[in-house]
């Protein structure tokens, strides 16, 4: 679904650069579950930026289904954006005015759905996460855990091709981190697929592959939780 061939992503601090990405290849598949593991400023969240083309790459290729999609103006950007990718990040990031339920339908009014339709969806997903006691409450009143759930509701309104998720469960306590991340996996097993930050490595055995960085390079994976393999790209 993903090619990430040879990506350099540096940022100019004045007079001096930081590499956050070095050469990095990277081929994720449909339906896959991959964690991305490393220490504090190894580039994971800057790997997650790329793939959802929230930021720009500074050298290197991105296909997705096999288009180059770098080159593309932003607004053709945003539109594939908005269309495939699912976005859930550690700090919630939901729109403290909107209730749960304005804040999974907006994802849709950008992408140019009815009112009706919107609404349907919206109720829908956040019985599927819940929360359907909660539709109409503001995430100001809400747990760190309901939070969550309204965003990975959001993340999934346009039915994306491909969840990404940096550090979900970073700001919850342990047994509401175990819960998001059964909701998620749950998705992954209806076909979507996710990618996951996470610094916790029982989070990080749960997926498909492991995918390391340190410095900026991606080191190794480690396939179907055990067996460390030299990456193949
Ligand atoms: N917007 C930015 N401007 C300058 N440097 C940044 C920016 N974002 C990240 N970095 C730097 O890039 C490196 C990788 O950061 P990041 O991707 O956030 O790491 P991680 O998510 O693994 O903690 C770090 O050295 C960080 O300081
Ligand atoms: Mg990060």
């Amino acid at each position: 679904m993903i090619k990430l061939k040879n990506i350099n992503k540096q940022y100019d601090l004045g007079d001096t650069q930081v590499n956050a990405l070095k050469d990095v290849s990277l081929t994720i598949n449909r339906g896959e579950y991959i964690a991305i593991m490393g220490p504090s400023g190894s580039g994971k969240s800057t790997l997650m930026h790329i793939l959802g083309i929230l930021d720009s790459i500074s050298s290197g290729q991105y296909y997705l289904e096999d288009y180059d999609i770098s080159s593309l103006p932003d607004k053709e950007q945003a539109r594939i954006r908005n269309q495939h990718f699912g976005f859930i990040f550690q700090s919630f990031n939901l729109f403290p005015e909107l209730s749960a339920l304005e804040n999974v339908m907006l994802p849709m009014s950008y992408a140019g759905v009815s009112w009706q339709q919107r609404k349907k969806r919206a109720v829908e997903l956040l019985c599927e996460v819940g929360l359907e006691q909660r539709m109409n409450h503001l995430p100001t009143i809400m747990s760190g855990g309901e939070q969550q759930r309204v965003a990975i509701a959001r993340s999934l309104s346009n039915d994306p091709d491909l969840i990404l998720a940096d550090e979900p469960t970073g700001n919850l306590p342990t047994d509401k981190g175990e819960e998001i991340m059964e909701i998620l996996e749950e998705f992954n097993k209806k076909g979507v697929t996710l990618v996951m930050v996470t610094h916790n490595p029982s989070q990080g055995e749960r997926a498909q592959r492991v995918i390391n960085l340190r410095d900026g390079v991606l080191q190794e994976e480690k396939i179907g939780g055990g067996d460390t393999c030299i990456t193949r790209l």
